[in-house]
Protein backbone atom coordinates (compact mmCIF):
# COMPACT_ATOMS: atom_id res chain seq x y z
CA UNK A 1 0.00 0.00 0.00
CA UNK A 2 1.02 3.35 -0.34
CA UNK A 3 1.83 6.06 2.10
CA UNK A 4 -1.83 7.24 3.44
CA UNK A 5 -2.08 11.24 2.07
CA UNK A 6 -0.76 11.71 -1.35
CA UNK A 7 -0.02 14.57 -3.41
CA UNK A 8 -1.77 14.46 -6.50
CA UNK A 9 -1.58 15.81 -9.88
CA UNK A 10 -4.98 15.44 -11.94
CA UNK A 11 -4.83 16.50 -16.00
CA UNK A 12 -8.21 16.42 -17.60
CA UNK A 13 -9.59 17.23 -14.00
CA UNK A 14 -12.63 19.01 -15.10
CA UNK A 15 -13.98 15.89 -17.47
CA UNK A 16 -16.45 13.45 -16.86
CA UNK A 17 -14.21 11.20 -15.49
CA UNK A 18 -11.66 13.71 -13.47
CA UNK A 19 -14.40 16.41 -11.81
CA UNK A 20 -15.74 13.50 -9.13
CA UNK A 21 -12.42 11.80 -9.06
CA UNK A 22 -10.98 14.81 -7.96
CA UNK A 23 -13.59 15.00 -5.65
CA UNK A 24 -12.97 11.41 -4.26
CA UNK A 25 -9.47 12.01 -4.01
CA UNK A 26 -10.09 15.20 -1.57
CA UNK A 27 -12.43 13.32 0.27
CA UNK A 28 -9.74 10.78 1.12
CA UNK A 29 -7.48 12.94 2.30
CA UNK A 30 -5.40 13.51 -0.74
CA UNK A 31 -3.81 16.76 -1.68
CA UNK A 32 -5.45 17.37 -5.62
CA UNK A 33 -3.84 19.83 -7.79
CA UNK A 34 -5.81 20.36 -10.92
CA UNK A 35 -3.74 21.13 -14.32
CA UNK A 36 -5.92 22.49 -16.96
CA UNK A 37 -6.14 24.29 -20.08
CA UNK A 38 -6.30 27.85 -19.69
CA UNK A 39 -7.24 29.60 -16.03
CA UNK A 40 -9.67 26.47 -15.02
CA UNK A 41 -7.51 25.17 -12.90
CA UNK A 42 -4.81 25.26 -10.39
CA UNK A 43 -1.68 24.91 -12.65
CA UNK A 44 -2.00 25.78 -16.10
CA UNK A 45 -0.31 24.08 -19.16
CA UNK A 46 -0.54 23.99 -23.23
CA UNK A 47 0.00 21.06 -25.04
CA UNK A 48 0.14 22.28 -29.08
CA UNK A 49 2.92 25.04 -27.16
CA UNK A 50 4.53 22.56 -25.50
CA UNK A 51 4.49 24.65 -22.25
CA UNK A 52 3.64 23.48 -18.79
CA UNK A 53 3.35 25.44 -15.38
CA UNK A 54 7.04 23.87 -14.20
CA UNK A 55 5.82 24.32 -10.59
CA UNK A 56 2.62 21.76 -11.13
CA UNK A 57 4.59 19.02 -10.87
CA UNK A 58 7.08 19.87 -7.78
CA UNK A 59 6.93 17.02 -4.91
CA UNK A 60 3.20 15.35 -6.59
CA UNK A 61 3.42 11.58 -5.15
CA UNK A 62 0.98 10.80 -7.96
CA UNK A 63 -0.01 12.09 -11.54
CA UNK A 64 -3.09 11.01 -13.17
CA UNK A 65 -3.50 11.79 -16.99
CA UNK A 66 -7.06 11.90 -18.04
CA UNK A 67 -6.60 15.27 -20.56
CA UNK A 68 -7.42 14.37 -24.16
CA UNK A 69 -9.51 16.05 -27.07
CA UNK A 70 -13.28 14.22 -27.03
CA UNK A 71 -13.48 11.11 -28.89
CA UNK A 72 -17.36 12.10 -29.40
CA UNK A 73 -16.83 14.22 -32.80
CA UNK A 74 -17.02 13.51 -36.22
CA UNK A 75 -13.67 12.52 -37.59
CA UNK A 76 -12.32 14.61 -40.03
CA UNK A 77 -8.41 14.32 -40.58
CA UNK A 78 -8.16 17.70 -37.96
CA UNK A 79 -10.09 15.96 -35.34
CA UNK A 80 -7.83 12.78 -35.67
CA UNK A 81 -5.06 14.97 -35.63
CA UNK A 82 -6.64 16.66 -32.47
CA UNK A 83 -7.51 13.81 -30.87
CA UNK A 84 -3.95 11.99 -31.49
CA UNK A 85 -1.69 14.85 -30.93
CA UNK A 86 -3.18 16.18 -27.51
CA UNK A 87 -3.25 12.53 -26.01
CA UNK A 88 0.34 11.72 -26.98
CA UNK A 89 1.94 15.46 -27.01
CA UNK A 90 0.43 15.74 -23.83
CA UNK A 91 1.54 12.54 -22.49
CA UNK A 92 5.39 13.75 -23.87
CA UNK A 93 5.53 16.89 -22.36
CA UNK A 94 4.27 15.48 -18.61
CA UNK A 95 7.19 12.29 -18.97
CA UNK A 96 9.90 14.37 -20.20
CA UNK A 97 9.44 16.18 -17.06
CA UNK A 98 9.07 13.45 -14.74
CA UNK A 99 11.87 11.51 -16.03
CA UNK A 100 14.33 14.32 -14.60
CA UNK A 101 13.03 13.44 -11.37
CA UNK A 102 15.16 11.94 -9.08
CA UNK A 103 12.10 10.08 -7.41
CA UNK A 104 9.46 10.65 -10.11
CA UNK A 105 5.71 10.44 -9.21
CA UNK A 106 3.71 7.43 -9.99
CA UNK A 107 2.21 7.90 -13.67
CA UNK A 108 -1.60 6.72 -13.69
CA UNK A 109 -2.67 7.02 -17.39
CA UNK A 110 -6.08 6.76 -18.73
CA UNK A 111 -6.10 4.93 -22.11
CA UNK A 112 -9.55 2.86 -23.67
CA UNK A 113 -10.48 -0.86 -24.40
CA UNK A 114 -10.22 0.50 -28.40
CA UNK A 115 -6.04 -0.43 -28.36
CA UNK A 116 -7.53 -3.96 -28.46
CA UNK A 117 -9.04 -2.90 -31.69
CA UNK A 118 -13.07 -2.26 -33.37
CA UNK A 119 -14.31 -6.41 -33.31
CA UNK A 120 -12.64 -9.30 -31.87
CA UNK A 121 -14.07 -12.78 -30.85
CA UNK A 122 -13.72 -13.78 -27.28
CA UNK A 123 -12.83 -12.42 -23.90
CA UNK A 124 -10.13 -10.05 -23.96
CA UNK A 125 -7.77 -9.75 -20.97
CA UNK A 126 -4.49 -7.44 -20.52
CA UNK A 127 -2.34 -9.76 -22.58
CA UNK A 128 -4.58 -9.84 -25.33
CA UNK A 129 -2.38 -8.34 -28.61
CA UNK A 130 -3.38 -4.61 -29.87
CA UNK A 131 -5.95 -4.36 -32.85
CA UNK A 132 -7.71 -2.60 -35.69
CA UNK A 133 -8.62 1.31 -36.27
CA UNK A 134 -8.00 4.48 -35.44
CA UNK A 135 -8.38 4.39 -31.82
CA UNK A 136 -6.27 1.33 -31.09
CA UNK A 137 -3.26 3.61 -32.89
CA UNK A 138 -4.01 6.37 -31.03
CA UNK A 139 -4.15 3.97 -27.61
CA UNK A 140 -0.91 2.31 -28.65
CA UNK A 141 1.10 5.60 -29.01
CA UNK A 142 -0.72 7.05 -26.00
CA UNK A 143 0.70 4.18 -23.82
CA UNK A 144 3.98 3.90 -25.53
CA UNK A 145 4.84 7.31 -24.77
CA UNK A 146 4.95 7.07 -21.18
CA UNK A 147 7.80 4.46 -21.78
CA UNK A 148 10.28 6.55 -20.92
CA UNK A 149 9.24 6.44 -16.92
CA UNK A 150 9.07 3.16 -16.75
CA UNK A 151 12.86 2.66 -17.96
CA UNK A 152 13.88 4.39 -15.35
CA UNK A 153 11.78 2.68 -13.09
CA UNK A 154 8.35 4.08 -12.47
CA UNK A 155 5.07 3.18 -11.51
CA UNK A 156 2.96 3.20 -14.71
CA UNK A 157 -0.31 2.08 -15.05
CA UNK A 158 -2.60 1.97 -17.84
CA UNK A 159 -6.13 2.20 -17.24
CA UNK A 160 -7.68 1.01 -20.70
CA UNK A 161 -11.64 2.26 -20.20
CA UNK A 162 -13.95 0.94 -21.58
CA UNK A 163 -18.14 2.57 -22.07
CA UNK A 164 -18.44 4.83 -19.02
CA UNK A 165 -21.76 4.87 -17.90
CA UNK A 166 -22.75 8.29 -16.40
CA UNK A 167 -26.28 10.60 -16.55
CA UNK A 168 -23.77 13.17 -17.41
CA UNK A 169 -22.48 12.27 -20.24
CA UNK A 170 -20.98 9.27 -22.83
CA UNK A 171 -22.85 6.68 -24.54
CA UNK A 172 -25.70 6.08 -21.62
CA UNK A 173 -26.09 10.24 -21.71
CA UNK A 174 -26.71 9.91 -25.49
CA UNK A 175 -29.25 6.80 -25.44
CA UNK A 176 -31.67 7.73 -22.70
CA UNK A 177 -33.66 10.42 -24.20
CA UNK A 178 -34.93 8.19 -27.13
CA UNK A 179 -35.01 4.93 -24.89
CA UNK A 180 -36.95 7.38 -22.17
CA UNK A 181 -39.94 8.01 -25.44
CA UNK A 182 -40.41 4.86 -26.20
CA UNK A 183 -37.91 4.94 -29.24
CA UNK A 184 -34.88 2.65 -27.69
CA UNK A 185 -33.41 -0.79 -29.14
CA UNK A 186 -30.61 -2.72 -29.89
CA UNK A 187 -27.91 -1.40 -32.27
CA UNK A 188 -27.95 -4.07 -35.60
CA UNK A 189 -27.89 -7.39 -35.21
CA UNK A 190 -27.39 -6.41 -31.54
CA UNK A 191 -24.65 -9.09 -31.15
CA UNK A 192 -21.55 -7.04 -30.06
CA UNK A 193 -20.65 -7.03 -27.00
CA UNK A 194 -20.19 -3.92 -24.78
CA UNK A 195 -17.86 -3.31 -22.10
CA UNK A 196 -18.79 -1.35 -19.77
CA UNK A 197 -18.10 0.34 -16.14
CA UNK A 198 -19.84 2.40 -13.93
CA UNK A 199 -18.72 6.17 -13.53
CA UNK A 200 -18.00 5.72 -9.67
CA UNK A 201 -16.63 2.43 -10.21
CA UNK A 202 -14.04 4.02 -12.81
CA UNK A 203 -12.92 6.58 -9.78
CA UNK A 204 -12.97 4.08 -7.68
CA UNK A 205 -10.49 2.19 -10.00
CA UNK A 206 -8.12 5.13 -10.07
CA UNK A 207 -8.27 5.52 -6.29
CA UNK A 208 -7.34 2.44 -5.88
CA UNK A 209 -4.85 2.61 -7.84
CA UNK A 210 -3.52 5.42 -6.56
CA UNK A 211 -3.28 3.84 -3.20
CA UNK A 212 -1.77 0.30 -4.31
CA UNK A 213 1.60 0.51 -5.36
CA UNK A 214 0.75 -3.37 -6.95
CA UNK A 215 -1.10 -1.58 -9.46
CA UNK A 216 1.27 -0.83 -12.37
CA UNK A 217 0.99 -1.78 -16.02
CA UNK A 218 -2.27 -2.16 -18.85
CA UNK A 219 -5.19 -2.39 -16.69
CA UNK A 220 -8.64 -3.08 -18.06
CA UNK A 221 -10.86 -0.68 -16.34
CA UNK A 222 -14.54 -2.59 -16.80
CA UNK A 223 -17.35 -4.23 -15.10
CA UNK A 224 -16.58 -7.85 -15.12
CA UNK A 225 -19.00 -8.97 -17.04
CA UNK A 226 -19.61 -7.66 -21.05
CA UNK A 227 -23.17 -7.76 -22.16
CA UNK A 228 -24.25 -8.00 -26.04
CA UNK A 229 -25.70 -4.77 -27.12
CA UNK A 230 -29.08 -7.04 -27.35
CA UNK A 231 -29.25 -7.32 -23.22
CA UNK A 232 -28.07 -3.89 -22.73
CA UNK A 233 -31.03 -2.72 -24.45
CA UNK A 234 -33.28 -4.68 -22.71
CA UNK A 235 -31.84 -4.14 -19.42
CA UNK A 236 -31.99 -0.93 -19.97
CA UNK A 237 -35.66 -0.69 -21.40
CA UNK A 238 -37.11 -2.67 -18.33
CA UNK A 239 -34.90 -0.34 -15.93
CA UNK A 240 -36.54 2.80 -17.01
CA UNK A 241 -39.63 0.40 -18.04
CA UNK A 242 -40.05 1.21 -21.63
CA UNK A 243 -40.23 -0.64 -24.61
CA UNK A 244 -37.20 -1.60 -26.78
CA UNK A 245 -38.60 -2.30 -30.06
CA UNK A 246 -37.08 0.23 -32.80
CA UNK A 247 -33.81 -1.68 -34.01
CA UNK A 248 -31.27 0.81 -35.47
CA UNK A 249 -29.57 -0.48 -38.83
CA UNK A 250 -25.94 -0.37 -38.32
CA UNK A 251 -26.04 1.73 -41.90
CA UNK A 252 -27.95 4.59 -39.78
CA UNK A 253 -25.29 4.98 -37.37
CA UNK A 254 -22.52 4.72 -40.18
CA UNK A 255 -24.46 7.38 -42.03
CA UNK A 256 -24.93 9.31 -38.53
CA UNK A 257 -21.45 9.21 -36.86
CA UNK A 258 -18.91 8.11 -40.04
CA UNK A 259 -15.47 6.23 -38.63
CA UNK A 260 -16.19 7.38 -35.44
CA UNK A 261 -19.62 5.40 -34.80
CA UNK A 262 -17.85 2.14 -36.69
CA UNK A 263 -15.29 1.96 -33.99
CA UNK A 264 -17.46 3.22 -31.03
CA UNK A 265 -21.51 2.27 -31.09
CA UNK A 266 -20.55 -0.43 -33.52
CA UNK A 267 -17.66 -2.12 -31.59
CA UNK A 268 -17.69 -5.36 -30.78
CA UNK A 269 -14.84 -5.53 -27.58
CA UNK A 270 -16.05 -8.43 -24.80
CA UNK A 271 -13.25 -7.43 -22.14
CA UNK A 272 -12.20 -9.07 -18.54
CA UNK A 273 -10.92 -6.62 -15.79
CA UNK A 274 -8.20 -10.00 -15.02
CA UNK A 275 -5.63 -7.69 -13.59
CA UNK A 276 -7.95 -5.60 -11.17
CA UNK A 277 -9.71 -8.73 -10.40
CA UNK A 278 -5.95 -10.67 -9.27
CA UNK A 279 -5.38 -7.14 -7.04
CA UNK A 280 -8.57 -7.56 -5.10
CA UNK A 281 -10.48 -4.49 -6.40
CA UNK A 282 -14.03 -4.93 -5.34
CA UNK A 283 -16.74 -2.91 -7.61
CA UNK A 284 -19.48 -1.06 -6.37
CA UNK A 285 -21.65 -1.94 -8.77
CA UNK A 286 -21.05 -5.06 -10.86
CA UNK A 287 -23.70 -6.15 -12.21
CA UNK A 288 -25.25 -3.63 -15.47
CA UNK A 289 -29.28 -3.49 -14.05
CA UNK A 290 -27.94 -1.88 -10.86
CA UNK A 291 -25.39 0.41 -12.19
CA UNK A 292 -27.93 1.41 -14.33
CA UNK A 293 -30.67 1.58 -11.81
CA UNK A 294 -28.33 3.34 -9.92
CA UNK A 295 -27.01 6.23 -12.75
CA UNK A 296 -30.15 6.98 -13.58
CA UNK A 297 -32.36 7.27 -10.30
CA UNK A 298 -29.70 8.65 -7.86
CA UNK A 299 -28.56 11.95 -7.54
N1 LIG B 1 -15.64 8.51 -20.85
C1 LIG B 1 -15.39 7.34 -21.47
O1 LIG B 1 -16.33 6.55 -21.80
C2 LIG B 1 -13.97 6.93 -21.77
C3 LIG B 1 -13.73 5.66 -22.31
C4 LIG B 1 -12.42 5.29 -22.63
C5 LIG B 1 -11.38 6.16 -22.38
N2 LIG B 1 -11.63 7.38 -21.85
C6 LIG B 1 -10.51 8.31 -21.66
O2 LIG B 1 -10.45 8.77 -20.32
C7 LIG B 1 -10.04 10.14 -20.30
C8 LIG B 1 -11.05 10.92 -19.47
O3 LIG B 1 -12.33 10.74 -20.07
P1 LIG B 1 -13.50 11.81 -19.87
O4 LIG B 1 -14.74 11.14 -20.34
O5 LIG B 1 -13.44 12.40 -18.52
O6 LIG B 1 -13.08 12.92 -20.94
P2 LIG B 1 -13.68 14.40 -21.12
O7 LIG B 1 -14.91 14.59 -20.30
O8 LIG B 1 -13.77 14.64 -22.58
O9 LIG B 1 -12.55 15.30 -20.45
C9 LIG B 1 -11.24 15.31 -20.93
C10 LIG B 1 -10.52 16.57 -20.42
O10 LIG B 1 -9.34 16.71 -21.21
C11 LIG B 1 -9.05 18.08 -21.42
N3 LIG B 1 -8.97 18.31 -22.87
C12 LIG B 1 -10.00 18.32 -23.77
N4 LIG B 1 -9.54 18.57 -25.00
C13 LIG B 1 -8.20 18.72 -24.89
C14 LIG B 1 -7.16 19.00 -25.82
N5 LIG B 1 -7.42 19.19 -27.11
N6 LIG B 1 -5.89 19.09 -25.34
C15 LIG B 1 -5.61 18.91 -24.02
N7 LIG B 1 -6.57 18.66 -23.09
C16 LIG B 1 -7.84 18.55 -23.53
C17 LIG B 1 -10.18 18.89 -20.78
O11 LIG B 1 -9.71 19.36 -19.51
P3 LIG B 1 -9.28 20.91 -19.29
O12 LIG B 1 -10.26 21.74 -20.04
O13 LIG B 1 -9.37 21.04 -17.81
O14 LIG B 1 -7.88 21.05 -19.79
C18 LIG B 1 -11.30 17.86 -20.59
O15 LIG B 1 -12.09 18.15 -19.46
C19 LIG B 1 -9.97 10.62 -21.74
O16 LIG B 1 -8.62 10.69 -22.16
C20 LIG B 1 -10.72 9.56 -22.52
O17 LIG B 1 -10.20 9.35 -23.82
C21 LIG B 1 -12.91 7.80 -21.53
Amino acid sequence: MAQSKQRILVTGATGLVGAPLCVALSARGHSVRRLSRGTKGDYSWDVSAGQIDPAALNEVDVVIHLAGETVAQRWNTAAKERILRSRVDGTKLLIDQLVQQAKPPAFLCASGISYYGISREGHLDESATSGDGFLAEVTRQWESAVQPLVDVGGRVALLRTGIVLSKEGGALAKMLPPFKFGLGGRIGSGTQMMSWISLPDLVGAYVFAVENDLVQGPINAVAPSPVTNLDFTKTLGSVIGRPTLFPIPNLVIKTLFGEMGQETVLSNLGVIPARLQQLGFEWQTPSLSATLRTTIYQD
